[in-house]
């Protein structure tokens, strides 16, 4: 089958190739899905677990990508709760080889079915953007209605989720991001939008729940206006700076198919709007995952047409 493969850590996107790879075969509570559409984070070649596996192993010419759409292909020993030719979406193992092929082995607990309804392209580009604005907001910040939350990159691909659902949540929503950004932020449903090249964040106030995308010097001054009793959630690698009297969290996201479901059912009905920016084929894929200008929204892969 062919797949996209990550050759060189120091090259990282400029290291990806197309290559041709054995079909997997499904293992204990497995299924293998047929894969239809493939989402890209661009940041993948900083995750340790695109080179190492779980014991410290080398993994020598992964496939990337880890949120997809597809159909379920075939059925491991002992899987249940899906079925030859579901339609299914969701988010495989970091360490295992990944969406950007023609198929991919996948735990059956990390999938939800997803509806007839919803295109394979919309499917992918929701799992891991929807579940870490999910995660991030309702599990790790604990999001009360009526509660201020500064969204980070609001018009990025997980950005623009954590603005859309906090919203619908009831809360008070600050955007970020740069200047050009402002529109697509407030489109997402931002109450205000701060410009963080031209924009003080000391401006702000106080907030209740930062949710950083950016780190660095930015998440050390959101960190600083965060009222007593606020959380920082993180989603860029360990927290380097903590509010005052509030709780500081990083997580990495994982497949909860109960909050797909959710997700998915809002992109249905109209209450959220998936942010895709780029859409190629495999045999695209090297330039759509590595291009020469910074792209807004998510990269989604169309592996069969
Ligand atoms: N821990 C987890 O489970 C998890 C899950 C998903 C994503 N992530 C991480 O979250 C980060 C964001 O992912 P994403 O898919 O949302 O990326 P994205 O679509 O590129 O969104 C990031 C947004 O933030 C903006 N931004 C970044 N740095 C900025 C700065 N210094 N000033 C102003 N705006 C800035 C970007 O604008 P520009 O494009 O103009 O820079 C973009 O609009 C990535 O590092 C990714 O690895 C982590």
């Amino acid at each position: 089958m062919k797949a996209i493969v990550a050759m060189d850590q120091a090259a990282a996107a400029a290291g990806i190739t197309l290559a041709e790879r054995p079909e997997p075969t499904p293992a204990i509570n497995d299924v293998v899905v047929e894969v239809h559409a493939s989402g890209f984070v661009p940041a993948e070649w900083e995750w340790p677990s695109t080179w190492v596996d779980r014991s410290g192993h080398d993994r020598a010419q992964a496939i990337i990508g880890h949120e997809f759409a597809g159909v379920v292909s075939s059925l491991g020993y002992g899987t249940t709760g899906l079925s030859l030719g579901q339609r299914v979406f969701g988010i495989t193992d970091w360490h295992r080889d990944g969406t950007l092929a023609e198929y991919a082995a996948v735990e059956a607990r990390n999938l939800a079915p997803l509806p007839g309804n919803v295109d394979f392209t919309v499917g992918a580009s929701l799992p891991i953007s929807g579940l870490t604005a999910w995660q991030g907001l309702f599990q790790h910040g604990r999001l009360q209605a009526g509660q201020s939350v500064l969204a980070h990159g609001a018009a990025g691909a997980v950005g623009s989720v954590v603005t859309q659902l906090a919203r619908e949540f009831g809360a008070y929503v600050i955007g970020t991001g740069r200047a050009a950004d402002r529109q697509a932020a407030l489109d997402f449903g931002a109450n205000a939008f701060l410009d963080l090249d031209h924009e003080d964040l000391d401006d702000i106030g106080g907030v209740d729940l930062v949710f950083d995308v950016i780190g660095g010097d930015i998440q050390g001054r959101s960190a600083s206006i965060i009222r007593p009793g606020g959380t920082l959630v993180s989603v860029v690698g360990p927290v380097e700076a903590r509010p005052v009297d509030g709780l500081a969290v990083d997580f990495v996201v994982e497949s909860v198919p109960s909050q797909l479901v959710e997700i998915v059912d809002r992109v249905r009905d109209g209450r959220l709007r998936t942010h895709i920016g780029t859409v190629a084929t495999l045999d695209d894929a090297i330039p759509a995952l590595n291009p020469t200008e910074r792209r807004k929204g998510k990269t989604v892969i169309r592996v069969r047409p």
